[in-house]
């Protein structure tokens, strides 16, 4: 660990400096409509520190949808109040397998590897609806709760499109339906889903929601416990286990911190007790990953030597 934090602005300077110049690889996630007409030239970089100080370059300031991202938050508040009985209806196994697949589910008798591939997500999303009245009111006021910041809202606009061409989406929840790991009506389940993938941030906010899992379970702020200690670890470990599908190997490999990325393009990583670092460039390689994201955090972590190994 780098003993000065000056040494990181210099440092996360010089490599947004040098990724930006090269060649940026990938597409902009275009099976969702209003995803693919996201600028694919942004970037931007937040580094926030458990001190509450924090850096920021280029595009850090604008919003983007978080995607799947916003499956580590569900997770947490779902964990959150029902405790390990989640793990009765979706396991903590790395998938191998992309994170929209239906492959293992009828081997595995509709028990999702993990709660970050979408069929883990759907379910999850299921067992929300199970435990309160009003869902997405319910997920926005954690959402607000955990970012200290009333502001964040859904995208109905990035909800509907997704929605509208949910094909797969839709196939895995039916067929979750049919497995007995679905309680409440598909529809109803995917219109959720869709929502909380909706979630609008800019690179500061992300990290700044994410920052309770670098700080034992605690939010930033105002210290309130969002989870506790070792629910802080579960998580931070399926994160990187399972952060980043079948590129999660590779992620743990490269980078070396938990992560979660989404095909917005956004990835956020977490070096625990310390900091968390949040990247958004919409451009994804084969896998649905940031492709800078990626080759950022790489060199970021390989530059300051942080690792959680
Ligand atoms: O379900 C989907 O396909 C999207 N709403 C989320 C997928 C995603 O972000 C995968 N992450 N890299």
């Amino acid at each position: 660990m780098l003993c000065r934090e000056k040494e990181y602005f210099e440092i996360i300077n010089q490599i947004y400096q040098k990724v930006i110049h090269e060649e940026n690889i990938g597409e902009t996630a275009n099976y969702i409509p209003e995803l693919s007409k996201i600028d694919g030239e942004k970037f931007g970089v937040s580094l926030l520190f458990i001190d509450q100080l924090q850096f920021g370059f280029g595009d850090y300031q604008e919003k983007f949808s978080i995607q799947s991202i916003s499956k580590v938050l569900l997770l947490a508040l779902v964990y959150g109040e029902i405790g390990e009985k989640i793990w009765e209806r979706v396991d903590v196994e790395p998938s191998g397998t992309p994170f929209n697949s239906l492959l293992q589910l009828e081997s595995d008798k509709g028990i999702p590897r993990n709660p970050f591939i979408n069929s883990g997500a759907l379910v999850v999303c299921d067992i929300l609806i199970g435990i309160c009245d009003n869902p997405k009111e319910y997920f926005l006021n954690f959402i607000r709760k955990v970012s200290g910041n009333n502001t964040i809202q859904y995208s109905d606009k990035i909800a509907e499109s997704e929605f509208t061409t949910a094909y797969r989406n839709a196939a895995l929840t039916n067929f979750l339906k049919s497995l007995g790991n679905i309680h409440h009506s598909p529809n109803e389940v995917l219109d959720l889903y869709v929502h909380i993938c909706s979630i609008e941030m800019t690179c500061l906010e992300l990290s700044k929601t994410f920052s309770f899992l670098a700080n034992k379970g605690k939010n930033l702020f105002d210290h309130q416990e969002i989870l506790s200690n070792s629910q802080t670890k579960r998580i931070n470990a399926i994160m990187q286990t399972c952060g980043f599908y079948d590129e999660s190997g590779e992620f743990a490999f490269r980078v070396g911190l938990p992560g979660k990325s989404g095909v917005g393009g956004g990835i956020v990583a977490i070096m625990p007790k310390h900091y968390i670092v949040s990247v958004w460039s919409p451009k994804l390689n084969s896998k649905g990953n940031s492709y800078r994201g990626m080759k950022f955090l790489e060199e970021f972590t390989t530059a300051t030597e942080d690792s959680i190994f």
